[in-house]
């Protein structure tokens, strides 16, 4: 391993020194039929199940099965409420308010800023180049003694398109603080995760989410993947019981679908495809861009005339025209293929009206 990366060197004082919060399921791990360390309800619960009792703090279950699905042992996962909850606990395990930054890669996904403000990390933004791929140059020159973390995106949201491995790979290998790369949409990509490389780089993490190819998003489970020393930092920074016993359970069983969600997958890939296609065609289109996610960026000449009109025929894309680097654009969601057809009527009607 090339990078000398030292995790602690980079964690906060404080957090290094926190004693965590120590639960009653913390305590007591083993079977026994009276629990009374707990304060719970003991008469049960309204529902069916075992609600009146806290959930497992670990999610030990849960992280078994992701195992056997993602291929890296439970002790390198951590689950978060959302990918949301793990970007939030990045900011404040490792940079200190008003001191460290991160560095931004726009247009991404917005959350990464917002989270650095509530967080009062500095925020150190290196645009995507024209064909949105990293700065390498721009990333190096702006990297300073208090940068922290680097947010990279692949496939990236709202352009769609994977980042350059390589670029990834000389920023891992150089980079002094934590690499994060949210792959909330690799289950649509080409390219392949890098989950398989948390051996090969101690500073990398993994952002990954039940939210989009897995049909989950109101579950809220994200997922991080990264070395056993940095999950060790977001689990005991964590509440103690992030995810909730419902959501453990519902997941446990969704996971049994691997199947379904890879035909759900094939099939949007398939939408996609056709979608990008057709979309081309349109005389008011003035670019599509490639996609390896379940979305499409399209420039367009008129694109607030036309959200408006989609809005009034009942269907919702997102303007993205007022973000840098996507002028002009919007972003439209892969449906299914009956409503992928709606919007297509919709934008042959718009071409006939204007
Ligand atoms: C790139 C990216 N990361 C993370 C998320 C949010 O994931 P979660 O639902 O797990 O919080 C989104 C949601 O749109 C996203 O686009």
């Amino acid at each position: 391993m090339a990078n000398s990366f030292d995790l602690t060197g980079i964690l906060r004082d404080n957090i290094r020194n926190l004693i965590p919060y120590s639960s009653a399921r913390d305590e007591f791990k083993g079977e026994a039929s009276v629990l009374l360390d707990a304060n719970e309800n003991a008469y049960g619960s309204p529902l069916d199940g075992n609600y009146n009792r806290y959930p497992d703090p670990l999610q030990q279950q849960l992280k078994v099965k992701l195992s056997g699905i993602k291929g890296v042992p439970p002790r390198n996962i951590f689950l978060g409420n959302g990918s949301d909850e793990a970007i939030d606990i990045l900011y404040r395990a490792f940079c200190r308010p008003g001191v460290d930054n991160v560095i931004l890669v726009p247009p991404t996904y917005g959350m990464y800023e917002v989270s650095a403000h509530i967080n009062d990390a500095a925020v150190k933004k290196v645009n995507l180049t024209e064909d949105f791929q990293l700065n390498l140059e721009g990333i190096a020159e702006a990297i300073d003694a208090n940068t922290r973390i680097i947010f990279l995106c692949s496939p990236n949201n709202p352009t769609g398109n994977s980042l350059h491995r390589e670029d990834v790979e000389t920023i891992l290998a150089n980079f002094k603080g934590l690499v994060v790369i949210d792959e909330a949409y690799i289950n649509y990509a080409r390219q392949k995760t890098f989950i398989q490389e948390l051996t090969e780089y101690s500073n990398l993490v993994v952002l990954q989410t039940l939210s989009k190819a897995w049909g989950l998003a109101g579950l809220r489970l994200g997922m991080a993947f990264a070395s056993e020393e940095i999950i060790e930092v977001f689990n005991k920074i964590k509440p103690p019981y992030n995810i909730n016993q419902a959501t453990q359970e519902l997941a446990l069983k969704a996971l049994d679908n691997v199947d379904k969600v890879n035909e759900w997958i094939r099939e949007t890939v398939s939408e996609r495809e056709k979608l990008s296609t057709k979309l081309s065609s349109l005389a008011f289109v003035l670019r599509v861009y490639p996609s390896d996610a379940n979305f499409i960026l399209a420039k367009t000449t008129n694109p607030r005339q036309l959200y408006d009109y989609l809005v009034e025929k009942s269907i919702i894309v997102r303007d993205r025209s007022k973000v840098e680097l996507c002028e002009g654009c919007l972003r439209i969601t892969v449906g299914t293929p009956d409503e992928n057809k709606l919007l297509l009527e919709a934008l042959d009607e718009f071409a006939f009206a204007h």
